[in-house]
């Protein structure tokens, strides 16, 4: 006979937190969110420590080398998409561990015999009124001048006028070399009263813009992460199909953890994927895996050496995996009996292996939910692709902005592999949606109030840590009815409001 679970399968919505004694210190100026990523021996330091209990999804839709710096800066971090090519994604890899702040990458370029139209046309395109004149017309090509909108009149210029005869030419302007830090490249726009200054290296290549309006923008980010060279933390998606290119390119471009990505992860592919990295790189390189949603599927990816587990299958968002296969859990059970044996797995071999709940997590109070059920750190999808720094594009529907989200299983993404069980990809069905997220503007804002709401609560629960946390929650699960009783009820409401 089959097993049945006693208990029905729960999601966040269904508890509330029973507050705790709250003292004077226990203020939100003094609540850490420090928190593990990777598995560490009692008594030791992980390698890797978030500041906040954030990373974002690994999804086209989501995680980029833009949004991992974003997230970086703010003490979480991006898990960059695995479903694309290993040379694209080393790539994406290599840019959040050479990005420099202040120091910018010139995204508009042209020849020197390229045309007015031209620039015109890359201004209306992205907006930049920097444009960067190189021998080739790439980024990092040899500069030979700038074009900026004090170069030309439209009014008075033939359009098919050539970039050469009225940019600035390099013989004009002021450039600095590579090894320039932030500070020295703000005193030379100072003094020289420039708005950009070219960092060229020793072949007079083009490696960097440094602009005089981020000059306000560089104040410290007190929870940003980095690594030892003072570069930002950033993950990156595997599959178990193509580790063999895939994880030593990563690991070549910088990744500081990897994860593999897969909708299921209690299976062989997943141990396989992990002997090959543990037997060629032995523990330096950091590696979760998942996903799964009981004691048995924790404990075989604890054996086969991963760094942290992840859990959840079906809550996502954008996620029909329930409807189309019938396989998954509420997100809250699959957290509870997870973190459960995590912690026995502590008591019994001295080694923590960080959960990450992932996915569903919808409000900010599901959140802390989800932190008191034992979750080290939380993965989401949709909630970042609603900022600025997602991939997707921005766009107007029914008067109000939008960004896209669409799932790594839908039609879109066709990131078959991350469903993939040794089957013919022909036969492969959907189980992942194309859909719209409200757009809610810059990362930074969001998250910080996200985090303040977590802090807030933590302090109704009266710890000021989320080991604290973790150990002193008190959870009640609500009825439907105390559910209606929850949100504001009886009372005519004079603008609708949303919960986030
Ligand atoms: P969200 O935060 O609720 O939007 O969920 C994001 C999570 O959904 C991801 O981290 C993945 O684990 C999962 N996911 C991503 N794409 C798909 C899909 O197409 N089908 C099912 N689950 C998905």
């Amino acid at each position: 006979m089959a097993t049945y679970f006693n208990e029905p399968s729960r999601t966040f919505s269904e508890y509330l937190l029973i507050p705790g004694y709250t003292s004077e210190d226990c203020i939100p100026a003094n609540v850490s969110l420090k928190t593990p990523l990777v598995k560490f021996k009692k008594g030791e330091e992980p390698a890797i420590t978030l500041n906040v209990p954030f990373a974002s999804a690994i999804m086209q839709s989501v995680s980029n080398d833009t949004m991992a710096i974003a997230l970086a800066k703010e003490g979480g971090i991006s898990f960059i998409y695995g479903s694309q090519s290993v040379e694209d994604e080393a790539a994406m890899v290599s840019r959040v561990k050479n990005y420099k702040a202040g120091f910018v990458t010139s995204a508009s370029n042209v020849m020197p015999d390229q045309t007015l139209a031209d620039i015109l046309e890359l201004k209306e395109r992205n907006g930049f009124s920097t444009v960067a004149v190189t021998e080739d017309g790439t980024a990092n090509g040899k500069l030979v001048g700038i074009v900026s909108s004090r170069d030309y009149r439209v009014s008075r210029m033939d359009v098919s006028t050539k970039v050469c005869e009225f940019m600035t030419p390099l013989s004009k302007l002021v450039t600095a070399p590579g090894d320039t830090s932030l500070k020295e490249a703000n005193d030379i726009i100072w003094d020289h009263k420039l708005n950009s200054l070219p960092i060229v290296d020793d072949d007079g290549k083009l490696m960097y813009f440094v602009f005089r309006k981020d000059y306000s923008e560089h104040k410290l980010n007190p929870n940003e992460i980095l690594d030892e060279h003072k570069r930002y933390i950033v993950g990156a998606g595997i599959n178990s199909r193509d580790y063999e290119t895939r994880v030593p390119a990563l690991v070549e471009a910088g990744a500081d953890v990897l994860c593999i990505d897969s909708s299921e992860g209690y299976s062989c592919w997943q141990k396989k994927t992990l002997d090959f990295i543990r037997s060629r790189y032995g523990d330096t390189v950091k590696v979760g895996a998942g996903n799964v949603v009981d004691k048995d599927g924790f404990l075989f990816l604890a054996e086969a050496g991963a760094d942290f587990v992840k859990v959840g299958i079906g809550g996502g968002s954008i996620c029909i995996t329930r409807e189309t296969k019938g396989i998954g859990r509420g997100q809250a059970s699959a957290l509870i009996e997870v973190a459960a044996a995590r912690d026995e797995y502590y008591e019994k071999t001295g080694i923590y292996i960080p959960v990450c709940s992932d996915g569903g997590l919808v409000h900010d109070y599901h959140m802390t939910l989800a932190l008191a059920m034992g979750a080290d750190f939380l993965m989401m999808g949709r909630y970042f692709a609603r900022f600025d720094e997602s991939p997707t594009a921005k766009l107007v529907v029914n008067g109000s902005y939008v960004k896209e989200y669409w799932g790594e299983g839908s039609n879109r993404a066709r990131n078959w592999q991350r469903y993939d069980l040794g089957g013919q990809s022909k036969l492969s069905f959907e189980e992942g949606v194309d859909s719209y997220v409200t757009y809610a503007g810059p990362l930074h804002d969001n998250l910080e109030k996200s985090v303040y709401k977590i802090k807030s609560t933590m302090c109704n629960c009266g710890v000021t840590n989320l080991a604290d946390l973790k150990r002193d929650a008190k959870l009640t699960l609500v009825s439907s009815v105390s559910i209606v009783e929850g949100g504001s009820h009886d009372v005519i409401l004079k603008t609708s409001r949303t919960n986030n």
